[in-house]
């Protein structure tokens, strides 16, 4: 049936059949309760209505087994969307291990998308089908909220934090992006595309926009080019740690706490270097607030990462 509208969006993800199965078990479950409750209301006010001046209703005392089923009932309809909507939740917030990492930095009111080979795009995304995509995420001001309706997936994009969302889009095609949270008086402008690429294409369409420049280089030219390097050079000096294996380690920090060296760490670490100090360590780093970009962090994030490569650390050494 076509209705010169579309009721849902498209289904291009490997998560769009389960969250729509999902949906549609809800409104089934839904719509059979509101039915029965309304013809139960109207078919006993019909059959009990009261026929007379002198007529009373007699006592009810309840009625046990009447009361436990329709409590266990309920129970079981619930506990089954309880746990099939947990279950796609973990999922959904769990992305796999090889998952193809690109960085989005949202503004009002755009969305700048940074590739691990270096290319960049505004309002658009090309990722390569049957590939899960993990994107992980920032803005530079407000609020926004990343959303792919045909995937069937969406997350706030928090500004001085990282948040993430992955996909694996099953169709080829072009698909809407959104920004989902009201940010500003051009919020409704703040709109994009994804491009499903097939894979040989999606190779294509990389190499085409390259810049001979991974995210990984880009970091490590700003490395030096803010001095990072006269402190963390290769085994670490006295004033600070070397980075080198360093991404996804648990520290010591001073004062006894520790903390696991991930995306928000190393973030917080070069805005906030006094907020999270490794043990042994003086409070000697000076702030980089104001004078790196979101996507300059990203960048950084990336080469400290690279670090933790084997081929990478190899190839620095
Ligand atoms: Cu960004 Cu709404």
């Amino acid at each position: 049936m076509n209705l010169g509208f579309p009721l849902f969006p498209e289904q291009a993800s490997t998560m769009a059949p389960r969250v729509d199965a999902l949906f549609y078990f809800l409104v089934a479950v839904t719509s059979f309760f509101v039915a029965l409750i309304f013809v139960t209301i109207v078919f006993f006010a019909v059959k009990y209505r009261r026929r007379g001046e002198n007529e009373r209703p007699a006592p009810i005392e309840g009625n046990f087994w009447l009361e436990v089923i329709w409590s266990v009932i309920p129970l079981g309809l619930t506990m089954i969307m309880f746990v099939w909507g947990a279950v796609i939740y973990f999922d959904m917030y769990n992305p796999p291990d090889d998952a193809l990492e690109i960085s989005i930095v949202g503004r009002q009111w755009m969305w700048k998308a940074q590739h691990p080979e270096g290319q960049s795009e505004i309002n658009e995304l090309h990722v390569p089908l049957g590939q899960s995509v993990k994107l992980t995420m920032t803005s530079e001001d407000v609020i926004h909220d990343f959303f792919l309706p045909a995937f069937r997936v969406k997350q706030d994009v928090l500004p001085g934090r990282y948040t993430t969302l992955w996909f694996e889009a099953t169709k080829a095609g072009e698909y809407p992006l959104y920004c989902a949270e009201y940010c500003g008086t051009q919020h409704s402008g703040m709109i994009g595309r994804i491009v499903v690429l097939e894979p040989a294409e999606f190779q294509k369409w990389l190499s085409g926009g390259a810049t001979g420049m991974s995210m990984a280089d880009l970091g490590e030219s700003l490395f030096q080019r803010f001095g990072c390097h006269t402190c963390h050079r290769g085994a670490g000096t006295p004033q600070g740690p070397a980075l080198t294996g360093l991404f996804g380690k648990t520290v010591k920090l001073e004062g006894g706490a520790t903390a696991i060296v991930d995306e928000d760490y190393i973030r917080e670490s070069i805005i906030d270097p006094r907020a999270k100090i490794v043990a042994g360590y003086q409070p000697i780093m000076p702030t980089f607030k104001g004078l790196i970009s979101e996507e300059g962090l990203l960048q950084l994030i990336a080469y400290i990462k690279s670090l933790s490569m084997p081929e990478r650390a190899q190839s620095k050494k």
